[in-house]
């Protein structure tokens, strides 16, 4: 099976639904670690209380970018994965870490990219007016949130709603569609070629909507 290994810094709703998911008899890949910057970070526990195995690589022990990434990539190196997934994984990753794991490195952003790269998406969602909002899965490539989006899952706005209820929504949507992209990665359905998405072998023209 495909070893899946998961990046998070935060409470990890993201990395339990992918827990849950893989955790299903016929899901085609499993996770062979949870990882994270932060000590701290509730995504961790998750993965433990799952038996998974974690580690940390805590930025703030390292002095640059590159330092921290590098440690990183010596840890992640040695599960040897097959599949990995940032979840919430709030670093920005340097263009070498993200070269080492072209094709293997996937984002789930919570935005309908190309619009709000970047933080505070559900804010600018809201003051930009927008009667939909949603979430992305892409390909990671070195330019920021910018890689060949592969599926997207929308919600609506409301006139009542805030960045936060917005968040909620757009989580929900997230614990659908990651686990699903994630199976037909592992299922070898889906490929990165220079700048487009081969989808069972044929170009992808837009990103798939769920
Ligand atoms: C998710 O909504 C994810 O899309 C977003 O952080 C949240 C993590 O929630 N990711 C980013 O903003 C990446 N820049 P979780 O910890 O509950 O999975």
């Amino acid at each position: 099976l495909p070893r899946i290994l998961v990046l998070a810094s935060g409470s990890g709703t993201n990395v339990q639904a992918l827990i849950d998911a893989t955790r299903e008899r016929d899901f085609p890949g499993r996770i062979v670690a949870v990882g994270s910057n932060r000590p701290k970070a509730f995504a961790l526990e998750r993965a433990a209380q799952a038996n998974i195995e974690t580690f940390v690589v805590d930025h703030t022990q390292y002095d640059s970018r590159e330092a921290f990434d590098a440690a990183l990539m010596a840890e992640i190196r040695r599960y040897n994965p097959d599949v990995l997934l940032l979840a919430g994984f709030m670093r920005i990753l340097t263009d070498d870490f993200v070269r080492a794991f072209r094709g293997i490195l996937l984002n789930i952003h919570p935005s309908l990219l190309p619009k709000y790269t970047g933080l505070n998406t559900h804010q600018r969602a809201l003051e930009a007016g927008d009667p939909v909002h949603g979430t992305s899965v892409h390909f990671v490539t070195e330019e920021l949130d910018g890689g060949p989006v592969i599926a997207q899952a929308e919600v609506k706005v409301s006139l009542e709603d805030t960045p936060e209820s917005l968040a909620e929504k757009v989580k929900a949507k997230e614990h659908i569609l990651y686990p699903i992209v994630v199976r037909w990665f592992c299922e070898g359905r889906i490929q990165l070629g220079s700048d487009y998405i081969l989808f069972d072998g044929e170009l992808l023209k837009a990103p798939l909507r769920l």
